[in-house]
Order: C-alpha cells, then structure tokens, then sequence
C-alpha cells in the first residue's frame, strides 16, 4: 500500500502546483463546506483546539472564524514552497492522519475534508482522529462518495488492471461503505449532500459530496 500511495500522492503533488487551481479548490470549498462551518463555529469555544487533517494548500479550517489551529499533511513543505503567503496563519505539521503528533483528547474539532480517500490506512487514520479528540468532540468529515456500481468498478480496476485506475485516490466509498466505516469510531450526528452534479444526463452515475457531523462519545 505504500508504494500505491506514493504513487497518488505524487499526483496529487503535480495536481495542486496547477496555475488557477488553488482559486477554485477555495470555492469549492466555499460553496460546500462553510455553511456547515459556520453552523459548527456557533458551538465552539473561541479558544477552541481545532485540526486540519489532509487540510491541503486550501486548508478549510482557515473559514471557523476563531480556535487555535492546526493544519496537518504529508504534502505540507511542498504547500508551503508553492503558495508561501497563501496558507493561513496556525500551526503546520507535514505528517499523516494515521500518526498525528498529538496527546490524546487534544481538539475540541477536527475536519477532514476530501482526504480519506486519499489515505494509507483510513480506518487507522479515524482512528487517531478519534484519540486527539476530546470527549464529546466533532468530526466534520468531508468527502466524494460513488454509487456502488461505479465504485464496484473502480475496486475491480484498481486491483486488477492497475494500469488503468484513478491514480490520486486508492479508496473508492459508497454512502454505505462510510456509513458502516463511521459508525465504528464515532456518533454519526449529521449527514449532509453538500454537493451533486446536478446538470448531467445523468446524475446518479456522478459521485457526490457528503460531510458527516460526527460526535466522539
Ligand atoms: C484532494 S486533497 C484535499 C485537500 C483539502 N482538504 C481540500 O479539500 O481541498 C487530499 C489531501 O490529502 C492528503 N493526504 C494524503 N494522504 C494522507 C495521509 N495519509 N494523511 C493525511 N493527509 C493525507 C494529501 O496530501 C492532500 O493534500
């Protein structure tokens, strides 16, 4: 798995050093997840311990209006070369979610945000967001979802004809797959659609956006 995720990862890399790209991942982000984010800011603490894992150049904490932040990613110096006046002020780690330098029961909330399919090793990877979490604490967990034919497909790709699959993400989840992931490490408070792609012949074949509202018990 390691060597298949450098494999992504070295796509990734090469995806955000694209001209324009930060611009409108920044929408993206926008359009989709502040108004959760917003929702969620209103019950947090201004001092609150907030973590950005998988947080990318984009780095979605940056929109909770207050919190002491973290942001985390294997890709960090690579951010952090390509956009230096771009990423917003905190503290910012190169590492992965599946080892996250942290006490037990740190963050107050932690977001993750179209980065598990991107993973190692996600069920690792909720798991130590679950340990940094304080009790009572909220995941906000972002990310594309496929329907199951489709994602039937891509697993068949990606374990039989390797040459052939979609290089930056080594998952492919259902609605079902993350529901029952979920249900395992934490309370799934809230699912939301936060994005479909509305205007194709046919939508149901697209994957789509969800964020889960998630509580440690
Ligand atoms: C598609 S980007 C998403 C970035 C950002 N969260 C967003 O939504 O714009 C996926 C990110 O996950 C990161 N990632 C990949 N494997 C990871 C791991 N094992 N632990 C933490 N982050 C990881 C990648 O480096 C990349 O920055």
């Amino acid at each position: 798995m390691e060597l298949r995720w450098q494999g992504a990862q070295k796509k990734e890399a090469g995806f955000w050093i694209r001209p324009g790209v930060l611009d409108s991942e920044l929408e993206r982000i926008k359009a989709r997840y502040v108004p959760v984010i917003n929702e969620l800011s209103r019950t947090l603490k201004k001092d609150a311990k907030i973590l950005d894992v998988g947080c990318g150049p984009t780095c979605a904490g940056r929109f909770f209006p207050s919190g002491n932040k973290t942001y985390i990613d294997p890709l960090m110096d690579i951010y952090l070369e390509a956009f230096p006046e771009r990423l917003p002020p905190g503290e910012r780690l190169k590492g992965l979610a599946e080892a996250i330098p942290k006490e037990d029961n740190t963050f107050d909330l932690i977001l993750c945000i179209n980065a598990l399919d991107h993973m190692i090793d996600p069920e690792k990877a909720l798991l130590e967001m679950r340990r940094v979490l304080k009790p009572r604490g909220i995941l906000l967990l972002g990310i594309f979802l496929h329907p199951r034919p489709i994602a039937m497909v891509r697993r068949i790709v990606e374990r039989y004809l390797p040459f052939l699959r979609e290089e930056a993400h080594p998952y492919s989840f259902t609605l079902r797959d993350m529901r029952s992931l979920l249900e395992g490490f934490f309370s799934v408070e809230r699912e939301i659609r936060v994005f479909r792609k509305e205007n194709s012949l046919f939508p149901r074949l697209h994957r789509e956006d969800w964020a889960f509202i998630c509580r440690k018990a």
